[in-house]
């Protein structure tokens, strides 16, 4: 028997003999032996390239199956750097507050999927950019992409004061924000080759995900790529409320709905299905370990020690790539946070 995943690839006597995708291990930790009463082997593979494919064999090669897995694979530093540089670059306080711990993770690995496609010529839509998202300054001075961001909210016109700042006025003739729904905006079909839909989606209320899906997947050209990323929460699928204004909606005397943790099921019958998109790749990301993102940056606290977050904000990136990894299999926790970092990727086309 011969399996794969995203990550890995297993042979018939049991034992990994390949690491997928973009990462070289230089030193690896296999714990089978210590994990086989769980039937668990948690395998580590740190430093990643963009070409290698590495043969790597399990001490133990009773737990070789990838099935009784969890690959934990970190984020590539190079990228992580050069995304929390441009970040930086954009205006001054973001040098202090850090990029977004789960940016770090979510980024790197679409910007590194992308890059094949950096030396084209593409039109590509980010949706709910959003006033902080550096991925679209940064595409725009790593391509020669025609660049289309939309949010509903005028937030979204910082957007183009970076690109101003990152490109000067060369930015402007490949640039462009517009101030919309999503939902109403009238976008020409089969226009862009690359969507992507960074944290976005969890933040439509009711069912207007799913016809978020539809919409945005008619705005792809065939053969194009759709980038999708949301959080994840396997097994406990919840839709959380706030009793304060939250994305223009305000706070009279209901709930106002902020975000939703989807699990795999809900991934599938809400967004996938709808979509009417092929996937190509997913990926799971999140605090395996130590819940350093609900436990240390989320933490409550009181007034006068608030100020101390300004002491480790700025240094979030880092945190990020101690604690946050990528993984075959989703986040499952029934004491999460509404605020988490644990969440997927999924790379899609259309057919
Ligand atoms: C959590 S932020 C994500 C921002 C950005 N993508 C990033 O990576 O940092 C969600 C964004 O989605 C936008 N949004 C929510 N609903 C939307 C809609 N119906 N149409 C367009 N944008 C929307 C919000 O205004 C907000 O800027």
């Amino acid at each position: 028997m011969h399996s794969r995943s995203t990550f890995g690839e297993v042979d018939g006597d049991n034992s990994i003999v390949a690491i997928w995708g973009n990462l070289r291990p230089r030193k690896t930790t296999a714990k089978a032996p210590a994990r086989r009463a769980c039937s668990r082997a948690v395998f580590i593979a740190s430093h990643m390239t963009d070409t290698a494919k590495t043969r790597i064999r399990l001490p133990d090669r009773d737990t070789g199956y990838l099935d009784a897995l969890e690959l934990r694979v970190p984020i590539n530093r190079i990228t992580l750097s050069e995304i929390s540089a441009h970040f930086a670059s954009l205006r001054p306080e973001n040098r202090l507050h850090g990029l977004n711990y789960e940016r770090c993770a979510e980024l790197p690995f679409v910007i590194d999927r992308l890059r094949p496609l950096f030396g084209e010529r593409l039109t590509y839509l980010d949706i709910g950019s959003g006033g902080e998202s550096p991925l679209p300054t940064y595409l725009l001075r790593a391509t020669q992409w025609e660049i289309h961001c939309i949010d509903k909210f005028d937030w979204v016109r910082s957007q183009e004061t970076y690109a101003a700042r990152v490109m000067g006025r060369s930015a402007s003739d490949r640039f462009s924000v517009q101030v919309d729904d999503l939902l109403t905006a009238d976008l020409p079909e089969s226009t862009f080759d690359v969507i992507t839909n960074i944290s976005v989606i969890e933040h439509f209320p009711g069912s207007t995900d799913s016809e978020a899906m539809v919409r945005s997947a008619r705005l792809l050209k065939p053969g194009g790529t759709y980038v999708l990323t949301t959080l994840m929460n396997d097994g406990f699928f919840k839709e959380h409320f706030v009793q304060h204004g939250v994305y223009g909606e305000e706070y009279r005397a209901a709930p106002v709905f902020y975000q939703r943790h989807y699990d795999v099921a809900a991934l599938e019958q809400r967004l996938l299905a709808p979509s009417g998109l092929r996937e190509v790749e997913r990926v799971y990301f999140g605090d395996y370990g130590f819940q350093f993102f609900e436990r240390v940056l989320q933490r409550r606290l009181p007034g006068p020690l608030k100020a101390l977050r300004a002491l480790y904000k700025w240094a979030t990136p880092h945190f990020a790539r101690r604690f946050l990894t990528y993984s075959d299999r989703p986040i499952s926790r029934a004491d999460m946070s509404t605020n988490t970092a644990a969440g997927v990727i999924v790379m899609l086309t259309k057919p």
